[in-house]
């Protein structure tokens, strides 16, 4: 690592503080429009028991192995496969989760977008006196035009371009400490009035009572694959925090509360979404456009409306924000330490060319609809690949690194700093890296995509 790159990535999370930094990684769209739109399609309770299960088995241990790679190696995704088991392929690891970024930023970008404009449109009170359907051709037609979408996602990534070139500055910091408390406090509002709604009961119900008639393989698969995406696992971002962690924290500790956070997060998006969407009518299985087709109805229900309106999606976009930069940074370290740009230029051209394939994301939603590959669009196919494919196999090969080849020793002494471990959990812990969360991932993966099948 060059002196000019440790500098800058100290500061970027000396500023944020530990937990700050992987909880803001963590806490994002995945939480609010993902989370919701996915449960809805894959029918609700049932999809969320198996997202608990999926978090608690696989999504901690991956964590807690990304944070003890990253401190143990200092090092980016890439180089702490190569500084800790040297000469191996283990390195390839890393490359998948470079990939996986450029991908996911790409349609991440798009609806961090989508956001930014209904900032605009909540400034100029465009949801009032809008019925359900009326709402929801304001989503439909935004999002298919080929020019207003495309602008906002481009300033959206030239933002998070800025940050990640200037380090974090003092703003970030000390905006996102108390922006995201302020986030969870408008969902948590947001949740009460939607539970208040006439006939909200059944979307209570839809959430939060597990019908598994209706779960399928594929929603088992995305289930699990956006365990990975929520946590933001399986491709390196927490490893490259993890090297910046000191040695007095305890990563344990961390790993829990940052979990804990997001999945708290999630639900109360749900919770917030799903009695708004029986009591207005709406089908919950619409897909991408869910959250924002749903949440103006809830904000044209409640006093003070309008100004709910704009701090969420203003919220939102910082949310997005935190994510972004930490998506961006594994693409950036990657560039500037393998071939050997400086951080600014790597920077720049990966923006660049994350942003034009995010362009054609954009324009899938309209006048590149109809070129498919699977029955998906250019925008669901990034993020199927990603998040169904490249996550749970990065972080399979993640948790077979520290389960197998890291061993229990070296294991227990990077944990055992900053705090005392626990004998049984560590045993716990090194049991689901060997073997729980491997064989679960090979599963659901094979059964998810067909070749094998269970029932
Ligand atoms: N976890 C982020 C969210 O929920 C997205 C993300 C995925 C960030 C992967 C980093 C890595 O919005």
């Amino acid at each position: 690592m060059s002196k000019k790159s440790s500098h800058t990535r100290d500061l970027f999370v000396s500023k944020f503080g530990v937990i700050a930094a992987a909880a803001g990684s963590a806490v994002g769209l995945g939480n609010i429009w993902k989370f919701p739109y996915i449960t809805g399609i894959y029918g609700g309770g049932a999809f969320l028991f198996v997202y608990l299960g999926f978090i608690v088995l696989i999504g901690l241990p991956v964590m807690l192995s990304e944070f003890a790679i990253g401190r143990r190696s200092r090092s980016n995704a890439f180089g702490a496969f190569k500084k800790l088991a040297p000469g191996s392929s283990w390195k390839y690891v890393g490359m998948l989760g470079v990939a996986a970024a450029f991908m996911i930023l790409a349609f991440y970008g798009v609806v961090a977008g989508w956001s930014i404009d209904y900032i605009v449109k909540a400034l100029s009170n465009s949801f009032a006196s809008k019925t359900p359907g009326e709402l929801e051709s304001l989503f439909i037609n935004f999002t298919e035009l080929p020019l207003i979408p495309v602008l906002y996602q481009l300033f959206f990534m030239v933002l998070t371009m800025a940050i990640v070139i200037v380090g974090v500055k003092d703003g970030i910091e000390k905006y996102a400490k108390f922006l995201m408390p302020l986030l969870v406090v408008i969902i948590i509002v947001l949740g009460i009035r939607a539970i208040t709604l006439n006939g909200a009961s059944e979307g209570l119900k839809f959430l939060f009572y597990p019908d598994f008639s209706k779960l399928t393989a594929e929603g088992v698969l995305s289930a699990l694959g956006h365990a990975f995406f929520s946590l933001s696992l399986g491709m390196g971002t927490l490893i490259t925090y993890g090297s910046y962690i000191n040695d007095k924290n305890n990563l344990s500790k961390t790993a829990v509360q940052v979990t804990l956070a997001d999945t708290v997060i999630a639900i109360l998006a749900g919770i917030a979404i799903f009695p708004a969407v029986f009591a207005f009518g709406i089908e919950p299985g619409k897909g991408p456009g869910l959250v924002f087709i749903t949440l103006p109805n809830v904000f044209q229900q409640m006093p003070g409306g309008y100004f709910f309106s704009i701090l969420f999606f203003l919220l939102l976009t910082v949310a997005a924000l935190t994510s972004s930069i930490s998506i961006l940074e594994v693409v950036v370290a990657y560039f500037k330490e393998e071939l050997k740009i400086k951080r600014k230029t790597a920077t720049i051209i990966s923006t660049v060319l994350i942003s034009i394939v995010g362009v054609f994301c954009s324009l899938s939603m309209g006048i590149l609809g109809d070129y498919k590959l699977f029955d998906l669009n250019f925008f669901d196919l990034l993020d199927w690949i990603s998040a169904n494919m490249l996550l749970p196999l990065g972080g399979l090969f993640i948790s077979l690194f520290v389960g197998w080849y890291l061993g229990k020793d070296l294991v227990q002494n990077e944990l055992s700093k900053g705090s005392l471990v626990i004998k049984s959990l560590l045993n716990v812990f090194i049991f689901l890296v060997r073997f729980i969360a491997p064989a679960a991932i090979a599963i659901v993966f094979l059964n998810g995509i067909g070749l094998l099948r269970f029932g």
